[in-house]
């Protein structure tokens, strides 16, 4: 040998000596926990494709964020599930909607735990998609953005923390950062979905929050999957109009977005490790095909390693249990 072996294993030689040069480590106060919030009472409809996630009346809601705040996980993100579904939305701004509902109850029982509502418009119109529907099947851009703004001041008005639009209609945070100001809620940060691809993965989601659209898809609201210079513009615009935190969403299939996004803009960055993330683990695991929380925690640990700020994950309560214990 003519050059000396570099010697990179003395520093892998027990898990302590590991631990002090390891680079990246998961933390409890990482996650956002989502929830689905559905109508009545005493409401837990499990979700076929997402074991371990409920569609939870407001109820039992209360008794999960209880357990949510006692782990020490910072912030929940609310979806909605109607009684009613209607081609305006009225679900989404009516002030005693499943979501606002929601929001009181959990303000009243654990007042430090942040509720980031998701705002959009797919859960509430009767045929599922993200804004208003004209004749021809189009989703009017413009006339959307009103019924969003309206959507953001009611969940603002109910007491939500952070709004977190994920339509991607176009103009939508300048719209509804204005509404917010001008009904003196300037103080309200905005999560912006800026960077929200038209995936595959959300499968499993569409079952859980009822949400799939009846007729077309989504692309040409949400983006391409292989475009990252266009998210970069997503982004740069989002915090134009006044988005105080950017999220790449999905997670695992995007890593290389959520790196040039947290890279070039600096700002706070959410990753959404999103439902068929989630399910896919969930069902290999199940066969006994892979160890379900070594994958889960080197997933989340690659999401955090390639910039993100924020993970909103299904499996934060279950990986809270697991950082407590080690
Ligand atoms: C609503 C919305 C979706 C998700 C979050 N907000 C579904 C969609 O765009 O169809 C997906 C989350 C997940 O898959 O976990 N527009």
């Amino acid at each position: 040998m003519t050059f000396p072996i570099q010697r990179m294993r003395r520093l892998r030689t027990s898990e302590n000596m590991r631990s002090l040069i390891r680079e990246t480590q998961l933390d409890v106060k990482d996650f956002i926990y989502p929830l689905f919030v559905t109508y009545g009472r005493d409401k837990r409809n499990m979700i076929q494709s997402m074991p371990g996630i409920y569609q939870l009346s407001v109820d039992n809601l209360i008794k999960e964020v209880r357990e949510i705040d006692r782990l020490g996980i910072s912030a929940v993100l609310l979806f909605g599930i109607p009684e009613s579904k209607d081609c305006q939305a009225s679900g989404a701004y009516d002030p005693e909607g499943v979501v606002q509902q929601a929001i009181r109850a959990i303000k009243d029982t654990c007042p430090d735990l942040l509720v980031i509502t998701d705002v959009c418009l797919c859960e509430y119109m009767d045929h599922g998609h993200c804004g208003i529907v004209e004749r021809d099947g189009t989703v009017n851009n413009d006339a959307s953005l009103e019924l969003l703004a309206r959507e953001a001041l009611s969940h603002a008005e109910a007491g939500a923390d952070i709004i977190a639009p994920s339509d991607m209609m176009d103009g939508r945070i300048g719209f509804i950062r204005k509404a917010l100001d001008e009904a003196s809620f300037s103080h309200l940060p905005i999560m912006s979905y800026a960077a929200k691809y038209s995936s595959a993965f959300y499968g499993p989601f569409r079952e859980a929050a009822e949400s799939a659209p009846k007729f077309g898809n989504r692309k040409t609201y949400q983006m391409d999957p292989a475009n990252v210079r266009e998210a970069l513009r997503e982004v740069e615009l989002d915090i134009a109009e006044g988005a105080d935190m950017v999220m790449v969403k999905p997670a695992l299939a995007y890593l290389d977005v959520l790196k040039a996004v947290r890279d070039k803009f600096g700002y706070p960055t959410a990753a959404y490790n999103v439902s068929g993330e989630y399910a896919m683990v969930k069902a290999a695991a199940a066969q006994g095909w892979i160890d379900e929380t070594a994958v889960m925690s080197e997933i989340l640990l690659s999401i955090k390693r390639a910039g993100a700020d924020m993970i909103i994950t299904y499996a934060a309560p279950d990986m809270a249990r697991l950082l407590v214990k080690s």
